[in-house]
């Protein structure tokens, strides 16, 4: 409401976060609005059509996050697969005794099969990351690639790095975790509502996956008292993708290059609409 407000009042350019919603409305209650610039790779809480309908481009911030990004994905995905901050949690509480033949046990990624849903930049960036490590890697892609079904059932680590469309919403619900197998992990560093919390939280809860990896969630942000952080072997990050000091410095010249342009009329050197 505050956002729509300041719009209504003369504003011809929009810079945005990923957390503010600029849906047809808010273009529509924005009469003066020329360009709209997001400071992120993700455009899904943009209506891209309702501002091409206006002729207004819409910018943001592809190719300087994707390292950063496929980073922050093997982090997780070592961090529930070696279950750091599990281990870090028992320390902590004094209940690290003495070493353990079996204790805190996880899974090698090196022998693992990955499954990479969503071969885009981020993804081919996570691709060649964990063939590093060793393992194995198949993909399902909207045109390329083996079916979702299949990659669920081949691949012990299911890494998301798809965007939030209405083909995507809900791709990882409670049939889709059924066939991932009680020793597959999931990673969703792409959008929360890419997986059903609900589903999420009892797969948990009940075995059917070993564990989970998340830096986007649904809601975001989780509440400290929502349900999915009591679901065992669950590691949560805050949304730092691209939270590097250098990433973020250079995303943010690109975000105001690209409002630069749209005010001054000239093309955006990253137009997603
Ligand atoms: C982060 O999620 C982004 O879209 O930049
Ligand atoms: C572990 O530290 C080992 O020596 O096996």
């Amino acid at each position: 409401d505050a956002l729509r407000e300041r719009l209504a009042g003369g504003v011809e350019g929009l810079l945005c976060m990923l957390t503010d919603p600029v849906g047809a409305d808010l273009i529509a209650a924005a009469p003066d609005l020329r360009a709209v610039s997001t400071y992120a790779v993700g455009t899904d809480n943009i209506d891209l059509a309702a501002a091409a309908e206006r002729g207004i481009p819409v910018g943001h911030t592809p190719d300087v996050l994707t390292e950063t990004s496929a980073d922050l994905a093997l982090a997780l995905m070592l961090a529930v697969m070696r279950r750091i901050p599990a281990g870090d949690a028992e320390v902590r509480a004094g209940e690290w005794l003495t070493w353990e033949p079996a204790r805190l046990l996880g899974h090698d990624l090196h022998r693992a099969t990955v499954g990479i849903v969503g071969l885009g930049r981020i993804g081919q960036a996570v691709k060649r990351r964990v063939e590093g490590f060793g393992a194995r890697v198949v993909h399902s892609g909207r045109t390329d690639g083996m079916p979702v079904e299949q990659l669920l059932e081949e691949a012990d680590v299911v890494t998301l790095h798809c965007p939030l469309t209405d083909a995507t919403r809900g791709l990882i619900d409670e049939a889709a975790l059924r066939r991932m197998g009680p020793d597959a992990y999931l990673v969703n560093t792409a959008r929360g509502p890419v997986v059903d919390t609900d589903a999420l939280r009892r797969a948990l809860e009940e075995g059917w996956i070993a564990g989970a990896a998340l830096d986007v969630t649904d809601p975001e942000p989780l509440p400290a008292d929502h349900p999915l952080l009591s679901a065992p072997n669950l590691v949560v990050a805050p949304h730092l993708g691209s939270a590097s000091h250098e990433t973020r410095a250079e995303m943010a010249d690109i975000a105001v290059d690209n409002l630069l342009a749209g005010l001054a009329g000239t093309p955006l050197p990253h137009r997603a609409n």
